[in-house]
């Protein structure tokens, strides 16, 4: 015999005849609810779930653990019969009737509040049974005219979530015998659509989502509330706060998106409140107990930089007996770069291989080759995946991404000073690019955390442990539609799992690869347009911004500034650029090469234009020496024109020295591209009408001084060795 439900909660029984004051005391107690999902797989969905769960102690009860999912694909077909099937098994197993069960999916769900605010809901619904409910009829449209129609809001029944109590629901599906494949909405739905059933169950629906909050065919009616310190979703449709998020159907990526919010995951008041929970330290390691990486080093086209880029990856911090190298260089032009850094210190790292561009493998297989390398190797915890045209400035990058702990986490890095990134915010209707409202506060740092998202690249962490299990067997780059990168994200959102972006830590940067030039010796000196700032930290100075800020610019003679300008690189580069090219003047006064055709005092020298360096030769007087122009010579503004600007040959037997002259400029920038008593002697500059010298010229320091007027001067002879320095006439 069984106890009427009524009876046996006399406190609702009592509600209904009483005014409100009354149900209030008479609330159904959180004690009395039991969360009930099926999860044949611990997904970061279900991760997700239960930990949204925990934030608000709900208790609940996880059926099917272990067991072969064969309720369909849970993207698309019917299907979900099993759910039912293992709900009916466990509800006959328990005995106390007066318990309230929320049956609940769990992979693409969130709680946004607590147990009492979900009990007091489900009250004032006044049903038995209160299922969620949808705008969109599914999966049989034909049952459409028999559905009870409502004053307001969604008309049809979504299966994914209910709240009941035991007994009613226990009816409800007494009568299932469907198969594990059928769908458990339609069962629902006709169960619904059946006025007998519905009465004598008592089942409503929560047609203006204020318990459950369906996404499909409502994501324009779900906002994010930021509210003293707690984030919801609300329902601006039917001005509502759901208790229960559910990325139904095709809105997979919205419920992460909720999901970095909701249940207080990050807020204004608090930023990230989960991004340092389950951590993985390194620093209680030994270092030979640091976790085996495999790194792989994508090089797929023509990149600048790439020098520079081996030399960040020698000084990235982490053991590198714990690292393997998989190198994959498409381009011939890089070839000469990427073996000198092996013949140098390739023996350094546990292990390297290497893949030439005689090989001509594609992207795809290419990466794929990569992350079997990890894949096959039982040592491998991790596969780090950095193209070459990532700048990871921040050292200890890979040790802050194995912390992290994520199954998949890429460093946030930008494209300087644009909205450009290394991750989707979200995803348009045909699987490309698209803005998620957050996704400029996130590339401009105004929200830090660690954010799921539908799309990393360039570069991340994997782990190794994926790769062996849900992404075995997987050529996860390969597509006949889409770009290795894109086909890899679209096949690791379609197995469920969560890719990860984090901006907690500044990590780096990514260049530009267009406009690059193959032409010269050192094509990175054309870069100062297309990468400003790489360009200025391999060719300018370290001293040079803190000496202009500070004023310590020396005064050597009368007006005449001394200043630190060029790296021995710069220098060296653009020495080497010029002998490379070779066409050396003759030191004739009759020069073709400039107006007029005549040169009054002629040097060996190659002029800027000759090397087709005059475009970014004159941005470079732009941006670093106007500054100081402007800074020593107050009231004199330039723009940097010039006419003259080249590098001068010093050498005993060719030209030793230069007898004085005034220079065609305002004002003449001179820099010394070697150094003194190491690869000549002698040399230097002398101002006649103060009789000043500057007999040591430094390496990568600038003269400046005043042209046509006051500054007499000559250049000393170079009494062994070869000097260089280039000399530009500016504003002549
Ligand atoms: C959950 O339970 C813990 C301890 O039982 C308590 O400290 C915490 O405040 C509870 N949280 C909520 C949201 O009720
Ligand atoms: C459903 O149950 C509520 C009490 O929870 C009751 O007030 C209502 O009349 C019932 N509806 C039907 C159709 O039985
Ligand atoms: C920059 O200045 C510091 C402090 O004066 C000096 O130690 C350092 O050598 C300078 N760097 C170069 C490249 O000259
Ligand atoms: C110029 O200076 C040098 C030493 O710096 C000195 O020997 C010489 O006499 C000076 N010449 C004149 C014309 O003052």
């Amino acid at each position: 015999m069984r106890v009427s439900p009524l009876l046996s909660f006399s406190g609702i029984f009592v509600c209904a005849l009483f005014p409100l004051v009354i149900c209030k005391e008479q609330r159904i107690p959180d004690g009395k609810l039991l969360v009930v999902t099926v999860a044949t797989k611990e997904t970061d969905g279900f991760k997700r779930f239960l930990r949204s769960a925990k934030h608000f102690n709900y208790t609940v009860k996880v059926l099917g653990q272990g067991q072969k999912w064969n309720g369909g694909d849970y993207m698309s077909a019917p299907g979900g019969g099993q759910k039912v099937q293992l709900l009916k098994v466990a509800l006959e197993k328990m005995k106390t009737e007066d318990k309230i069960i929320l049956f609940i999916d769990s992979y693409d769900v969130v709680f946004a509040s607590g147990p009492k605010e979900l009990l007091k809901k489900f009250q004032q619904a006044r049903h038995k049974v209160v299922f969620s409910s949808e705008s969109l009829i599914w999966p049989d449209r034909h049952l459409e005219d028999k559905h009870p129609h409502v004053i307001e809001g969604n008309r049809f029944l979504g299966s994914g979530g209910f709240i009941g109590y035991l007994p009613n629901i226990k009816e409800m599906i007494a009568d299932w015998t469907g198969k594990d494949s059928d769908s458990d909405q339609l069962f629902f739905t006709k169960m619904y659509i059946d006025a007998v059933k519905r009465k004598s169950i008592n089942i409503t629906l929560d047609s203006k989502c204020r318990l459950f909050q369906n996404l499909h065919g409502a994501l324009d009616e779900v906002v994010l509330k930021f509210e003293d310190g707690r984030v919801r979703a609300r329902n601006v449709l039917h001005d509502t706060l759901p208790v229960i998020i559910h990325g139904n159907g095709p809105t997979k990526l919205q419920i992460n998106y909720l999901g970095n919010y909701i249940p207080n995951t990050w807020t204004f008041e608090t930023g990230c409140t989960v991004c340092h929970e389950d951590l993985h330290p390194l620093t209680a390691l030994k270092e030979s107990e640091y976790p085996l990486v495999v790194i792989g080093i994508f090089i797929q086209q023509p990149t600048p930089f790439v020098t520079v880029f081996f030399e960040r990856l020698l000084k990235l911090q982490y053991p590198k007996n714990r690292l393997k190298l998989f190198i994959y260089n498409k381009e011939a032009h890089h070839e000469q770069q990427v073996s000198s850094f092996l013949k140098d210190h390739g023996s350094l790292y546990q292990e390297v291989k290497f893949i030439r561009p005689e090989e001509e493998m594609d992207e795809a297989a290419s990466r794929n080759l990569g992350f079997d390398m990890c894949r096959k190797d039982q040592d491998c915890d991790s596969f780090f995946m950095l193209d070459i045209e990532v700048v990871l400035k921040n050292e200890n990058t890979l040790k802050i991404l194995i912390e992290q702990n994520l199954p998949i986490v890429a460093p946030m890095i930008t494209r300087a000073g644009r909205l450009w990134s290394n991750f989707w915010g979200a995803l348009s209707a045909e699987g490309y690019y698209a803005r998620s409202e957050d996704y400029v506060d996130i590339v401009q740092g105004r929200r830090v955390g660690v954010w799921n998202v539908p799309y990393v690249s360039s570069v991340f962490l994997v782990k190794a442990s994926l790769l062996r299990s849900e992404l075995k067997d997987y050529k996860l780059f390969s597509s006949h539609l889409l770009d290795p990168d894109m086909a890899y994200c679209h096949n690791i959102r379609s197995k469920g799992i969560f890719m990860y972006v984090t901006n907690m830590h500044t990590f780096g940067r990514i260049l530009s690869t267009e406009n690059y030039e193959m032409s010269h010796l050192h094509n990175d000196l054309w870069q100062i347009f297309e990468n400003p700032m790489d360009w200025q930290e391999r060719f300018i100075h370290e001293n040079y911004t803190h000496i202009m800020k500070d004023k310590l610019i020396e005064t050597p003679c009368p007006d005449v500034y001394w200043f630190p300008i060029f790296t021995d690189v710069a220098c060296n580069h653009l020495v080497e650029e010029m002998e490379h090219h070779g066409e050396w003047s003759g030191g004739h006064n009759v020069d073709t090469r400039i107006q007029g055709g005549y040169e009054n005092v002629p040097t060996i020298d190659i002029h800027m234009n000759q090397i087709n360096f005059e475009k970014e030769w004159h941005k470079f007087l732009l941006e670093y020496i106007a500054p100081v122009t402007e800074k020593m010579y107050p009231g004199y503004y330039t723009k940097a024109q010039f006419d003259l600007a080249f590098v001068v040959r010093y050498k005993p037997d060719e030209q030793p020295s230069l007898r004085p002259h005034h220079d065609a400029s305002t004002f003449t920038i001179n820099i010394a591209l070697n150094q003194v008593g190491l690869d000549y002697q002698g040399g230097g500059c002398r101002f006649l009408r103060y009789n000043c010298s500057i007999q040591a010229p430094r390496k990568g320091w600038a003269l400046m001084h005043p042209g046509r007027l006051t500054h007499y001067h000559e250049g000393l002879p170079t009494t062994s060795g070869v000097r260089y320095i280039a000399v530009s006439f500016v504003d002549p």
